[in-house]
């Protein structure tokens, strides 16, 4: 499977405070199924002050952790951009970690909302991006609040061409009843293009992709589970769906 969310490098947002605690995430990353992880920190002004080239230097050093540790994991970078005015300040600047680039020629990148609205403008802001020739994906839609009131509030922004993943721990119940509801609806819908980890440490927010992959298979059948945990994702970030072999899709 291909996690395109996830905040493996260490110390430059909330995930692993150091190496140790970041190479140990890769293990469980692939313990859980993961045969490669988009590190994507936090860019986020006033909070986490990320952008394309601090995390490319973080990354460059994590990846030499990672192969000195022996430690079979594709590895590559983007960056879960928080939606405010300062969007397009950063990609003006060419300080957006995007995600990949799709056959028609659009840059995806991985844009969050905050979790107890959706902000007056937002869907102004995402017709500019697509302006620029970028596609927004939409990061976990399920955890926030008004969505989860009526998740028919993301159609605007499906019908403009926003792509949408889901967090793997919101399909099993991790988040609660009300989130694993609005993360169904957003499927039934077809608004989703893949599901990732979106972990961050090995307590409350580990990898739970095979948890997340086996509800799928179970309520959704075989096929559209490989297409939101593999084939989607990797179509998203431009990297090669993982080889399939026994015990995996
Ligand atoms: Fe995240």
């Amino acid at each position: 499977m291909i996690d395109i969310h996830c905040h493996l490098l260490p110390g430059i947002d909330d995930g692993p405070r150091d190496e140790a605690e970041a190479l140990m995430l890769a293990q469980a990353l692939v313990q859980d199924g993961i045969t490669h992880v988009v590190c994507t920190p936090h860019v986020f002004p006033g909070r986490y002050a990320n952008n394309r080239r601090s995390i490319a230097e973080a990354f460059a050093a994590f990846r030499r952790r990672l192969l000195e540790a022996d430690i079979d994991l594709g590895l590559s970078f983007a960056g879960e951009v928080r939606l405010g005015p300062e969007v397009i300040a950063l990609l003006e600047r060419d300080e957006i970690p995007f995600l990949g680039v799709q056959s028609d020629g659009r840059k995806t990148m991985l844009l969050e909302l905050p979790d107890g609205q959706i902000p007056v403008g937002a869907d102004r802001l995402v017709d500019r991006l697509l302006n620029h020739g970028v596609r927004p994906i939409i990061v976990h839609p399920e955890r926030n609040r008004m969505v989860m009131d009526d998740p028919r509030r993301m159609t605007a922004f499906a019908r403009m061409g926003c792509r949408m993943q889901l967090t793997a721990a919101s399909l099993s119940g991790h988040f609660g009843p009300r989130v694993q509801a609005a993360a169904r609806s957003l499927l039934d819908f077809g608004y989703v293009h893949a599901v990732a980890t979106d972990a961050h440490n090995l307590g409350g927010r580990k990898p739970r992709m095979t948890q997340a992959r086996d509800w799928l298979v179970r309520e959704y059948g075989a096929s559209k589970a490989h297409q939101l945990t593999s084939a989607g994702p990797a179509e998203l970030a431009g990297v090669a769906v993982a080889q399939t072999s026994a015990g995996s899709l």
